[in-house]
């Protein structure tokens, strides 16, 4: 797969909005409930895009000028990640996580957290991440569960 790797740029919303929403209808939808599904949709949002753009590091993975995967680097917390479900399992998901690991190593970040969701832990467990607590929220009177991961750079 001959995949580009870049920033995001103003004019990736519309593409990236519709990248997370069809990963998440398709990947979540098995495992957590409605109210969180709409919980997730209604949180990455065009405001909160474009706040992490302008603070942080957005990556978005190209294939044929196609937006496949993407992930965002907000100061030590890496957040946003999602590959194409057509395209997961192929390496994506790390390639854009090596490359956000290396510039938070870069800005003298030594420590990275994230919230892991249900399906991602086993694939954030693959690349080194340790699970230091179970958490949950509740949205709308359902749990929506989560865990709290970190890594040493
Ligand atoms: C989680 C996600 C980002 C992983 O991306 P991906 O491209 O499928 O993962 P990769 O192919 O890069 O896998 C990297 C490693 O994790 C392992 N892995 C990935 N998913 C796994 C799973 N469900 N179970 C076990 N191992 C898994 C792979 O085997 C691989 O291991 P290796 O390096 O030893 O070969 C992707 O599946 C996704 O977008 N899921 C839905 C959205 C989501 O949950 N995002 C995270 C928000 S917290």
């Amino acid at each position: 797969m001959d995949v580009k790797l870049r920033q995001f740029e103003h004019s990736d919303l519309e593409a990236m909005l519709k990248l997370i929403w069809d990963t998440i209808d398709v990947c979540y939808r098995p495992v957590y409930s409605a109210e969180a599904i709409t919980h997730w949709e209604d949180e990455h949002n065009e405001t909160e895009i474009l706040k992490d753009a302008a603070e942080g590091i957005i990556l978005i993975a190209e294939l044929d000028g196609r937006m496949i995967a993407t992930g965002t680097l907000l100061a030590e917390q890496i957040k946003r990640v999602y590959v194409d479900s057509a395209l997961q399992g192929k390496g994506l998901g790390k390639l854009i996580m090596t490359e956000l690991e290396n510039k938070a190593k870069d800005n003298g970040i030594n420590e990275i957290c994230l919230y892991a969701s249900i399906p991602a832990k086993k694939f954030y467990d693959a690349i080194g991440y340790n699970t230091y607590s179970e958490a949950f929220i509740e949205v709308k009177g359902k749990r929506l569960d989560y865990y709290n991961m970190n890594k040493e750079l």
